[in-house]
């Protein structure tokens, strides 16, 4: 099938630098002489049928927002049957022959039961600021997240400090460490506890006995949101029971950590992947993420993309022992 008209669509949470993705998606197909269109909050705008033409000047002035212009919607219509064959029908019937989507890994799931079931080209961009999708290094928004982390983190260490106190500071990550991992090292924080190594050691005690006590009257701990163990309140709990003698305090910094301006790495991480996504389609990919590997655009099948596989680097989780001794 030729294609000649493409939607873009978001969905799932949000992520900083989805709408330089939708800027970079519409500007190249539009340069290669694609019809776009853009179909408003994810796969509902495909069930309810919002789906608006898009012009270059539609996606003016928008490389620097947060959020997407195209809003977002988690669907549970496009989980039955019933709503994929009306978003098809509709589909079709706006002229739409091959979609890009930009979303973490519910989205990408969504997009590889649609193109199974209605051969339809997809090409998806991963859009989470969790960095828990296989296949890349980086996902569009992580970056921003961190900064945003890191912003945070730097604040409540200096009250941390002055109350000689323990801090849990959890973040998002979707049961995935990369976030709480990487913004302990960027900042300087003592431990990150995270759900990859949940089963392997506990984290907590190994922190108080083996770091905290000794040598820190303050500590920053951050702590990756995970429903099996109660996140951040969870280990705060813990503390008050087993180790009374610190004074602990836990900040949930929440969705905070969704917003804001896009990082200069996030807007060019989504141009190279808006870029590379068109290019894709008309190499005939389908099916397949857009990744970055060691600073080169991959395809990743879907199935890859979003079966929870990828590993948390151990020698970042040595790093923050190191170098909170
Ligand atoms: O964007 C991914 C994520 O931020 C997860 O880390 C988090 O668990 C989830 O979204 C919460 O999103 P919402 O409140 O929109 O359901």
């Amino acid at each position: 099938m030729t294609i000649k008209c493409i939607g873009i669509l978001t969905s799932g949470g949000d992520a900083p630098g989805m709408n330089a993705a939708i800027r970079a998606v519409t500007r190249t197909a539009i340069y290669n002489g694609f019809e776009v269109k853009g179909i408003m909050r994810g796969y509902k705008g495909l069930v309810t049928n919002e789906i608006v033409d898009f012009r270059s000047k539609s996606v003016s002035n928008i490389i620097q927002q947060g959020g997407t212009i195209l809003k977002t919607a988690r669907c549970k219509e496009f989980q039955t049957p019933e709503g994929r064959r009306q978003a098809y029908d509709n589909m079709r019937a706006a002229g739409i022959d091959a979609l890009v989507v930009i979303g973490g890994d519910g989205s990408l799931t969504g997009a590889s039961i649609f193109a199974q079931e209605y051969d339809v080209p997809i090409v998806g961009l991963p859009g989470t600021i969790d960095n828990d999708l296989g296949g890349t290094d980086s996902t569009i928004g992580y970056d921003t997240a961190l900064n945003t982390i890191v912003d945070a983190v730097d604040k409540l260490r200096d009250t941390a400090t002055s109350h000689e106190r323990l801090f849990f500071v959890e973040v998002m990550g979707h049961t995935a460490g990369f976030l709480a991992l990487n913004s302990a090292i960027a900042s300087g924080a003592e431990a990150a506890i995270i759900p990859e190594i949940e089963t392997e050691v506990d984290q907590l005690a190994e922190l108080i006995n083996h770091g905290f006590r000794k040598s820190k009257n303050s500590a920053i701990v951050l702590v990756a949101e995970n429903p099996a163990t109660g996140g951040a309140m969870g280990l705060a709990r813990r503390v008050k029971e087993e180790f009374p003698e610190f004074d602990a305090r836990v900040t949930i910094l929440g969705h905070i950590q969704r917003g804001g301006s896009p990082t200069a790495i996030d807007r060019i991480l989504a141009s190279r992947m808006g870029e590379a996504a068109i290019e894709a389609l008309m190499e005939g990919q389908r099916n397949v993420m857009i990744g970055i590997k060691n600073g080169q655009m991959v395809y990743v099948p879907f199935p890859k993309a979003v079966r929870h596989d990828k590993t948390i680097d151990r020698v970042s989780l040595d790093l923050v022992k190191i170098l909170s001794i």
